[in-house]
């Protein structure tokens, strides 16, 4: 595996995009920052990183062989594989839909996947992943934001936790290659947020009770209201309450 380490730059993300346009990548070449000077969030956000604390890092892959209907299993594998070494070091770990990473009620990593398509098949795909370690003060408007050290109260060896976090995500995607995407679906569901039980959501017509019945091949969250009548989102649809 290439693994490419910049002091700083402006976007893990925007980096690997340029390097793939410009040369032939291997795939599985991972970029790491000490510091993004412009750190890209979901929905246009910026995302808030102290220089040298936390984990800022993205990952080419090539999964030429999914269709561009598919390409939210991506993002389930790699929650997945993000959520599964958390696991390791804390009780309480779970990814909101569709793919941020939660530490019960507080935001832990944040995952940014943009997939390049060819025809309609998927080229590659950059995966940024933004996981909060030895940050201690947040102070950017991040509604919520949570790091491994505030919880366990110890200090994280970030190189270390990126090869764990980088094996992790590889075997996801074996798992994917391999044709058993039926596993991850199964996993990813049963770690959401909010997996059991009713809870309240909003969406365009305002607040209502509902539980989570399935997340769809094409990344829809399904809820079924307290009155028994289903719903489906796609992302931003519908916001947990
Ligand atoms: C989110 O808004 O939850 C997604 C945050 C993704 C942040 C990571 S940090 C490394 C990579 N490079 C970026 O510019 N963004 C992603």
């Amino acid at each position: 595996m290439n693994l490419i380490y910049l002091d700083e730059v402006h976007s893990t993300n925007q980096y690997l995009h340029e390097l793939l346009q410009r040369e032939k990548c291997e795939e599985g070449t991972c970029v790491q920052t000490r510091f993004q000077k412009a750190g890209r969030g979901q929905q246009g956000n910026s995302w808030e990183s102290e220089a040298g604390k936390n984990l800022t890092f993205s990952l080419v892959l090539f999964p030429d062989f999914l269709s561009a209907v598919d390409q939210f299993i991506l993002s389930q594998m790699v929650s997945l594989g993000i959520k599964e070494v958390l696991d390791n070091y804390m009780e309480g770990v779970s990814i909101k839909w569709p793919n941020d990473i939660y530490w019960h009620e507080k935001k832990i990593a944040g995952i940014l996947i943009e997939n390049s398509l060819m025809g309609s098949h998927i080229e590659h795909t950059v995966i940024g992943i933004g996981l909060n370690v030895n940050q201690e003060l947040f102070v950017s408007s991040a509604p919520n934001p949570v790091s491994m050290k505030q919880i366990t109260g110890r200090e994280f060896n970030l190189e270390a936790l990126l090869n764990e976090l980088l094996q992790s995500i590889f075997s996801q995607y074996l798992k994917l290659i391999q044709d058993e995407d039926g596993d991850i679906r199964f996993r990813y569901l049963n770690s959401l947020y909010r997996r059991d039980g009713f809870h309240k959501y909003a969406d365009a017509n305002g607040e209502f009770m509902a539980r989570i019945e399935k997340v769809s091949q094409t990344g829809r969250l399904c809820l079924i209201t307290d009155s028994g009548e289903q719903r489906e989102y796609y992302f931003k649809e519908v916001s947990f309450v």
